[in-house]
């Protein structure tokens, strides 16, 4: 089976089919689907498909980067609400994007380092974002390594020794969309990168790939993603199937 690490199934684009959906994802023997979270205003539907497909969808709780404005100690605190009541898989999304704006910048940085120590206390995985940031991401998780840290930086775009570095504080890399793009950059990255730390996501509704690039994406193109890391892998796509799946029940190690 596959398990796509990192897909918001909950936003609105998704509203009027969302069943068909996870049924394609199924009958692409895509059976496990992570939820990350992106602010207060997603929650209550993101716990919703959570609950109506318990076996195939886990939520995860976190401040998205972008959603870090005047009023994030607020969203901290809503995360810490909703952890008292549900249970949750994961801390995310959380990281720091520069590329969209970086007024808060700053605030970015606060709200990192809060989520971090608390995915340490509750022992959960980290699900990064970090988007024209790396040079800052990088060095907290290397600043703050504990042995309960453990995550992944979803939809790595960066160099091969950003890549090492990810690799040595025992991180994995998130695997999507973008690898199967002509100008993503993976194919010159993705060989180097050690099979033990990779897994795979789409981040749907975004970042679907070839042939769907600019359309919504979904959890049943994983395997279109799989496909792509075996040809640059060079391995079959059974053994990249096999890899990624254990990594990914390592790292999400509390739903199963
Ligand atoms: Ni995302």
């Amino acid at each position: 089976m596959y398990i796509d690490s990192h897909a918001h199934l909950y936003v609105d684009q998704f509203k009027e089919d969302i069943d068909e959906v996870i049924s394609r994802a199924l009958a692409s023997n895509v059976q496990k689907i992570f939820l990350p979270n992106i602010d207060s205003r997603s929650t209550e539907s993101m716990f919703a498909l959570a609950d109506k497909y318990p076996e195939v969808c886990y939520p995860m709780m976190g401040l998205h980067p972008c959603s870090v404005k005047g009023n994030y100690k607020e969203e901290l605190d809503h995360i810490l609400e909703v952890k008292k009541e549900r249970k949750i898989y994961g801390v995310g999304e959380l990281g720091i994007d520069l590329y969209w704006d970086k007024t808060f910048t700053e605030q970015q940085v606060d709200a990192f380092r809060t989520q971090i120590e608390w995915a340490i206390e509750w022992k959960l995985p980290i699900i990064i974002h970090s988007r024209d940031a790396l040079h800052l991401t990088i060095p907290i998780v290397e600043e703050m390594q504990h042995e309960n840290l453990t995550g992944v930086f979803h939809c790595f775009t960066g160099t091969i020794e950003e890549a090492e570095r990810i690799q040595k504080v025992g991180f994995y890399l998130g695997v999507g969309g973008v690898s199967t793009f002509k100008n993503g950059g993976m194919d010159k990255t993705l060989p180097s990168i050690d099979m033990n730390h990779l897994i795979l996501e789409t981040d749907s509704p975004y970042l679907a790939p070839k042939p769907y690039r600019g359309k919504r994406n979904e959890s049943s193109y994983i395997p279109i993603v799989a496909e792509r890391v075996a040809e640059l892998k060079e391995l079959s796509i059974e053994k990249v199937m096999a890899i990624t799946t254990i990594n990914s029940q390592r790292l999400f190690a509390s739903a199963f």
